[in-house]
């Protein structure tokens, strides 16, 4: 019944939000890996690997929050209680600040400490700091507990989807996936 349908995610709309959702359930257990293998070979390719994900995820971001102002997210599912409006916008823009400020911190901090950013062995992402080993410091560890953050962010917004979609049996999940037209 496409009229009882509510109104869809645009086919860019998922396809950032999906692509986004894998890199960024990579990047973090790559980083949990990375700073714990010890030092070699393997633990240099897991943060060429991990820096390489975060600016993919820095672009995409941006690229996705661009699209978003041309084509705004469609009006939540009706009936929902005021306090559950409330909790979805703030978590969704705050994935949205979220994500764009850990790509960013990551990026300063490497800039900070010095070591080059090779984008998947393809070509080198420019510095944006000059060396400075303890500002490096600071904005690294900045990078970890807002990575820690937002994994717990995460945890909850993939808990409201499946509350969305086993418990109260509505559109949200639905809509967000391929194939879902709204009507
Ligand atoms: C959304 C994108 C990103 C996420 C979710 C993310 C997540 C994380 C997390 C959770 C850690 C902490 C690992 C731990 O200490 O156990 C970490 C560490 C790190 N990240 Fe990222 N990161 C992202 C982007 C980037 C980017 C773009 C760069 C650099 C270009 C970067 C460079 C680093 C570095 C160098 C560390 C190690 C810091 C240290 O030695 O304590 N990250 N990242
Ligand atoms: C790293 C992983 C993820 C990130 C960063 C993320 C981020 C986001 C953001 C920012 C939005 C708001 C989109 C907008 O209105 O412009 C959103 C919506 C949504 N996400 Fe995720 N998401 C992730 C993983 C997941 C997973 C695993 C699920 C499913 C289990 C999921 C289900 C949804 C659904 C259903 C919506 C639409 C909610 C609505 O219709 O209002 N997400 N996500």
């Amino acid at each position: 019944m496409r009229s009882k349908r509510s109104a869809g995610y645009s086919a860019a709309a998922k396809l950032f939000h999906w692509v986004t959702a894998l890199a960024v359930l990579t990047a973090i257990p790559v980083a949990l890996a990375m700073v714990r293998v010890g030092q070699g070979p393997l633990q240099n390719d897991l943060y060429d690997l991990h820096r390489s994900l975060g600016v993919l995820i820095l672009i995409l971001m941006a690229a996705r929050l661009l699209w978003r102002i041309y084509r705004p997210a469609p009006p939540l599912v009706p009936g929902l209680p005021d306090w559950q409006v409330v909790a979805a916008r703030i978590s969704h823009w705050t994935l949205y600040a979220v994500l764009l400020a850990m790509p960013v911190l990551g990026w300063a901090g490497t800039s900070a400490f010095g070591a080059p950013i090779m984008v998947f062995g393809l070509f080198e992402w420019p510095a944006m700091l000059d060396k400075d080993e303890q500002l490096a410091g600071v904005l690294l560890g900045l990078h970890r507990w807002l990575g820690f953050a937002l994994a717990g962010l995460l945890a909850l917004h993939v808990a409201a989807a499946l509350h969305h979609h086993f418990i109260r049996g509505d559109e949200t999940l639905r809509r967000m996936l391929p194939g879902y037209r709204s009507g």
